[in-house]
């Protein structure tokens, strides 16, 4: 991608100025790009895009729940009708880290409603946004995964501990089985699908204390992803731009 003043990002989860949702839209928009900022609360994603106007970056606020049909399919209709197209989906939107948990005793609500946002979300944003995304001719979407969801990370990973985030870790790596199968679908649209791992980053107080890395490095490897030129990879899991193992 070229002249990224002309494109268009946008992404899920922008609820907090800690968090990596909000860092993302902040070095998409000084890059040049036009950030549509999305959460739940209306009031508090409104907020966090007059920050970004007040740094001279172009960003909107815009209403969103990803685990609503209605919802998704609205602001697909809204951005239809203002812009025309989108350029980069970032599902970032997520939650239920369900730390010290263990799957027999999690809860079945607990487990269908962190499905519903974490894996879900992603999916229903996609088909509501993939006719806007075609139309761009150089799509991007990077779904925020987990390293809590591959087999490899030798911290957080799957097989690692029979304690840590089962649910949570389960959903992301569902995530990654859809990212590998809208890369397969998407390709013929140029338009590139990855997931990635921000790592372990600072967006929750005390996190810093135990090793998390500063948002703005997080947010970097979820940029380079969003940014690919149209020879770039698709249906892969990264980190800071390199190859993460499933
Ligand atoms: N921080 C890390 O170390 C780390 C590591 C690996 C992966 N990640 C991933 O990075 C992403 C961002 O996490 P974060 O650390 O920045 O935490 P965060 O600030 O809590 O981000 C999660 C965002 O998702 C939003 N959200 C939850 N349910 C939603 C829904 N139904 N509709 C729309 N938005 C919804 C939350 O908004 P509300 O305020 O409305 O709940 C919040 O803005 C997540 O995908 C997470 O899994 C983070």
């Amino acid at each position: 991608m070229t002249t990224e003043t002309n494109l268009l990002a946008l992404i899920t989860g922008v609820s907090r100025a800690e968090g990596l949702g909000f860092e993302t839209a902040r070095q998409l928009a000084q890059r040049g790009m036009n950030v549509l900022l999305t959460a739940r609360d209306l009031e508090k994603v409104n907020l966090l895009a007059q920050q970004l106007q007040s740094e001279g970056l172009k960003a909107l606020a815009f209403q969103l729940d990803v685990t609503s049909d209605e919802s998704a399919a609205q602001l697909a209709k809204e951005v239809e009708a203002r812009f025309g197209k989108l350029d980069v989906l970032v599902n970032n939107a997520a939650g239920y880290f369900d730390a010290g948990g263990t799957p027999l005793e999690s809860d079945m609500d607990f487990i269908r409603d962190a499905l519903d946002t974490n894996l879900l979300g992603a999916w229903r944003m996609v088909k509501a946004f993939a006719t806007l995304l075609r139309r761009s001719g150089h799509g991007r979407v990077v779904n925020v995964t987990s390293g809590a969801g591959s087999f490899s990370d030798p911290v957080f990973g799957l097989p690692v501990h029979r304690q840590n985030v089962p649910v949570y870790g389960i959903t992301k790596l569902a995530l990654n089985g859809l990212t590998v199968k809208l890369a397969l679908q998407l390709k013929a649209d140029n338009i590139l699908v990855n997931s990635v791992c921000p790592g372990f980053v600072a967006t929750y107080p005390g996190t810093a204390d135990w090793g998390a890395r500063p948002v703005s490095e997080g947010a970097a490897g979820i940029v380079w992803a969003a940014t690919l030129p149209d020879n770039g990879p698709s249906g892969g899991l990264f980190r800071d731009g390199e190859v993460l193992g499933w």
